[in-house]
């Protein structure tokens, strides 16, 4: 795969943060914006007109890619659209950078996985929170500190969206832990293998859902991940990251989410290049790096899965009040997919996966 012109590509959905995705690419280097595509035309619209040049808009990407010679979708659409959009997207030979979360549940995001096999095309997800230089620190002190012990992290804030998130069973799991989770698998270099989770909506909350949640993980290598936080909580606020803390053979590191991570050990830091990423511009070079060399990124989708993974797990462990283990979430979802997949070539490719984890761990790793 060479790319020896600039990458031309449809932006699909068109809200908050597709508009900040807008902003991002007509900003980026060898990436041309070709169209806006949202089932609602005026929030397309909207979007073109805020850059100040013509645009082309419309309703469906794939028939947009089309018209405009675009190679590429970034699909910026609600969770509930990321398997139709991108599905599409992938099967008309586009190549597609998707918003978190992979999906709206795993099932569907095993289907896009394997649709992605199926098509040869590339489907990163963005996990803009990953893509911070000083979490790359933070992974490279972990690489010095020895075998780790625990990690943790705190996130307290009392944010006030209205909308969506106010009316979801669980707004702090489901909409932002997923980046806490998808950051301690890279720090840590280690998959999840089972979960334990507890959630409640204190009493002043203004969710209708748990905003409220404590989920520890056990990780492969025995480490354990805790995660504790709250979206209704006055007060002192952590950073949007979260606070971390890792405690390792040798000593500890600690990040407060918004400056250089702290080492704590007598351990002489191994030299490395300082990350030249990140947030959302750093996925979309990541994603066009990929196209260019045809080294799969990370964040493709095989790699991203675990991350939604931790939070089923976590929400089935919440409400069942038992611990539940990774590869029962995958195995249950392998099984969902199989059964509910129209297409039957992605049907067939998934019922070649011998094992899931195995399938989603050889595919790339960090
Ligand atoms: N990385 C981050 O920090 C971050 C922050 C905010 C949101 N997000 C993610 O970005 C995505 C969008 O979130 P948002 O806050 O912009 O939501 P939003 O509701 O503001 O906008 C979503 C847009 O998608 C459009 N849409 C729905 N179905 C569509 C379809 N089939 N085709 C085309 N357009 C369609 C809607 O009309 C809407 O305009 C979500 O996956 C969300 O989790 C990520």
């Amino acid at each position: 795969m060479t790319l020896a012109d600039p990458l031309r590509v449809v932006l699909a959905g068109a809200g908050n943060m597709g508009r900040a995705w807008g902003r991002t690419i007509e900003g980026a280097p060898d990436v041309e914006l070709a169209g806006i595509a949202d089932i609602d035309p005026g929030a397309a619209e909207a979007a073109a007109a805020e850059l100040g040049r013509p645009v082309a808009v419309g309703t469906d990407a794939v028939a947009l890619a089309a018209s405009t010679g675009a190679r590429a979708v970034v699909d910026v659409t609600v969770p509930a659209a990321h398997h139709p959009v991108t599905t599409d997207a992938l099967f008309a030979g586009l190549d597609v950078l998707g918003e978190k979360p992979v999906a709206e549940t795993v099932a569907q995001a095993l289907s896009l996985a394997a649709a992605s096999q199926v098509t040869g095309r590339l489907f990163m997800v963005s996990q803009s929170r990953r893509w911070n230089p000083q979490l790359f620190a933070l992974r490279a002190m972990a690489e010095d500190l020895g075998a780790a012990g625990s990690l943790t992290t705190e996130f307290f804030r009392a944010p006030r969206f209205g909308g969506f998130r106010e009316e979801m069973a669980h707004p702090l799991l489901v909409d932002m832990a997923i980046h806490a989770f998808d950051s301690a698998r890279f720090v840590l270099g280690a998959e999840p293998v089972s979960a334990y989770c507890e959630t409640h909506n204190p009493p002043w909350s203004w969710y209708a859902g748990d905003a409220a949640a404590t989920a520890v993980f056990a990780m492969e290598g025995g480490a354990r991940y805790t995660y504790t936080g709250s979206w209704c909580a006055p007060g002192r606020q952590t950073s949007w990251n979260g606070e971390w803390r890792l405690s390792a053979e040798k000593g500890s590191a600690h990040w407060d989410g918004d400056h250089e991570p702290v080492l704590d050990a007598e351990v002489e830091p191994t030299p490395r290049p300082p990350a030249l990423f990140s947030g959302i511009e750093g996925s979309l070079l990541v994603f066009t790096d990929a196209l260019r060399t045809g080294v799969p990124p990370m964040g493709e989708v095989h790699e991203n899965v675990l991350s939604l993974a931790m939070v089923e797990a976590a929400v089935q462990s919440a409400e069942t009040g038992r611990p539940v283990l990774l590869d029962e979430v995958l195995a249950e979802a392998h099984a969902e997919a199989l059964r509910t997949e129209s297409n039957p070539d992605v049907k067939d490719a998934l019922a070649s996966w011998p094992n899931v984890r195995e399938v989603l761990t050889a595919a790339t790793h960090p």
